[in-house]
């Protein structure tokens, strides 16, 4: 079912609720691939009445990013989502989202300027401010996040925490086309030859945990082994390539505890992300990638 309107959403989340169904929140600004599917499917999986929103979500661009060329497709976004059992496909308009007199937005101190947040300065407030505000019209108990966004899940995480709304996050795993890119709307934008350099964002990636499995742990270590192997690809501009605590994002001396391997880079028209995250310990490394 889709719905435009905020309170209808409301409404309906309310009295499902009261049938004692308990509700998981996928957000998304649409044009679908396997990543948001699999968020839809884990949801439904997990015997929740699945809501996935459909929202380009203007504050979250700068004003030299893709807003207005940033791919979309209703008719393909709702057939999919009916396919993978979404109850409610929530599309408001900018306008009932963003009246004119809006003037109220939410920002998580700190984290939202370190990795992405240099390049991208109001990018996180715009996230935290269209996430609240779906958390309050849906109301759901599961919020499922993609790892791919993973500081976008850590401030989220932050927001939800620190502002007491009664949600759990779900972050699932970044859904890796063959070659180990990951899935991204902005992957559209590649030429065939940005498209192949495109994957020494994951090589580079996996080239360092296997190193940190095999015992690395210096973190200058891993984040030169990073730039070296982006440096094999022409078409890639790195923008950072960071290795993190991943709970607060600050940096660290020692791969120890949880640690958020991170890269950012232009490849054409398109800037990609991706991440992993080390769980190191004296009993081993777990690699999330
Ligand atoms: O990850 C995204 O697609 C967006 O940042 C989100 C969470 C839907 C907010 O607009």
């Amino acid at each position: 079912m889709l719905v435009k309107d905020p309170e209808k959403v409301r409404t309906l989340c309310r009295e499902t609720r009261a049938q004692g169904r308990r509700i998981g929140l996928v957000p998304t600004m649409g044009f679908f691939h396997e990543g948001h599917l699999s968020l839809m499917r884990k949801a439904k999986d997990s015997g929740n009445y699945v809501v996935t929103s459909l929202f380009v979500n203007p504050p979250q661009f700068g004003p030299e990013e893709d807003l207005n060329r940033y791919p979309q497709d209703l008719a393909r976004d709702q057939a999919l989502a009916a396919k993978e059992g979404v109850d409610l496909l929530f599309v408001p308009d900018r306008q009932q989202i963003y009246p004119d007199w809006y003037r109220t937005y939410v920002e998580v101190e700190e984290l939202g300027v370190l990795l992405c947040g240099v390049q991208r300065p109001t990018h996180f407030k715009g996230v935290t401010t269209i996430v609240a505000k779906l958390l309050n019209i849906v109301e759901p108990d599961f919020l499922f996040l993609g790892r791919k966004d993973a500081q976008q899940a850590i401030i989220l995480s932050r927001m939800i925490e620190d502002l007491n709304f009664p949600c759990e996050v779900v972050v699932c795993p970044t859904v890796r086309e063959a070659d180990g890119l990951a899935m991204s709307s902005r992957n559209e934008y590649l030429s065939p030859a940005e498209r192949r350099e495109a994957r020494g964002l994951y090589l580079a990636l996996s080239r360092v945990c296997k190193l940190v499995v095999a015992g690395e742990r210096s973190t200058r270590t891993v984040v030169h082994e990073m730039r070296q192997e982006l440096s094999r690809w022409p078409l890639v501009k790195p923008e950072y390539v960071a290795a993190v605590d991943a709970t607060n994002l600050r940096p660290t001396e020692k791969l120890q505890g949880k640690v958020l391997l991170a890269l950012a880079a232009c490849v054409g028209p398109s800037r990609l992300i991706d991440n992993a995250v080390l769980t190191v310990s004296s009993e081993g490394v777990r690699v999330e990638l």
